[in-house]
């Protein structure tokens, strides 16, 4: 389920609260998450965003921004950030393509790894770069050593297949996969192996960057087999639901950052919350 850039809260519902599994036997995860790719978008990065986002509890990075956007992100919502990089890598780099390289403080890469989101139980992998197109962009890949990256991550997906009854729940990538939301030039070609990836894993929703879409009457969502292929560039605030997630975990009780985390989520939820220090 994809919801617009704004988005009202869902009716009798406690924005951002995270509700107990117990609380929603056999129904969905629902979950709000904003993601970004390719370009600094001055209504996401602003100081009014904490107050308009307030009910977002992940963000994703889908590549191409700056190391200093994806930390803003970070600071500003108190909330993870996952990313993969861009071809151009702007990630590693805090000025330009001279700054000293370094990766965003505070963000989790996802690139060629499958990792648990702590607070939601969400199963994330990821797949950064683009097709390989000429010698100067730094993450670029041929459709083999994409096989390769899949290859070394394929363990853990069979893995929580057998453990959790899934792969994955959600697929970050930068490019899309072939024929799904890309275009016929090289660079912008989706992978063969990425479409593979979809039907082999079936993750709920793939969220990618790369294609810059201008014309906002053109969709950004194409259904693929069981997944949602959305393309987020520059940004979407998304309500996710996640059957799956329910049905086979219980999100752990604690979160990477369990006191903001857990205090944003008991201070909305209504419930007294204890006093930081
Ligand atoms: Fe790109």
């Amino acid at each position: 389920m994809v919801g617009g850039q704004a988005r009202a809260p869902h009716p009798g519902s406690i924005a951002g609260y995270i509700p107990r599994p117990s609380d929603l036997k056999d129904q969905c995860m629902k979950l709000t998450i904003l993601a970004v790719s390719d370009e600094v978008d001055q209504r996401i990065y602003s100081p009014s965003l904490r107050e308009r986002m307030a009910d977002v509890t992940m963000v994703i990075g889908c590549g191409d921004v700056p190391a200093s956007y994806l930390e803003f992100l970070t600071d500003s919502l108190h909330k993870p950030v996952y990313y993969v990089l861009g071809n151009h890598a702007e990630e590693l780099t805090r000025e330009g393509s001279r700054g000293f390289p370094r990766l965003p403080e505070g963000c989790i890469n996802v690139g060629g790894k499958v990792v648990t989101d702590s607070l939601s139980g969400l199963i994330i992998g990821g797949l950064p770069g683009s097709p390989r197109y000429s010698e100067r962009e730094p993450v670029q890949y041929t459709e083999w050593q994409m096989w390769m990256m899949i290859a070394r991550m394929a363990p853990r997906l069979i893995w929580n297949r057998i453990r959790k009854g899934r792969a994955l729940d959600l697929l970050v990538t930068h490019s899309p996969p072939r024929d799904i939301n890309d275009e016929q030039d090289i660079a912008h070609r989706g992978f063969i192996a990425m479409r593979r990836f979809l039907q082999w894993f079936g993750p709920a929703y793939q969220l990618h960057g790369h294609i810059h879409v201008y014309d906002r009457s053109k969709s950004h969502v194409t259904r693929h087999l069981g997944t949602e292929v959305i393309n987020v560039y520059p940004y979407q605030k998304l309500d996710l639901a996640f059957s799956r997630l329910l049905q086979h975990e219980e999100p752990a009780a604690t979160s990477r950052y369990p006191d903001r985390i857990t205090g944003d989520i008991r201070e909305r939820a209504g419930m007294k919350a204890k006093p930081r220090p």
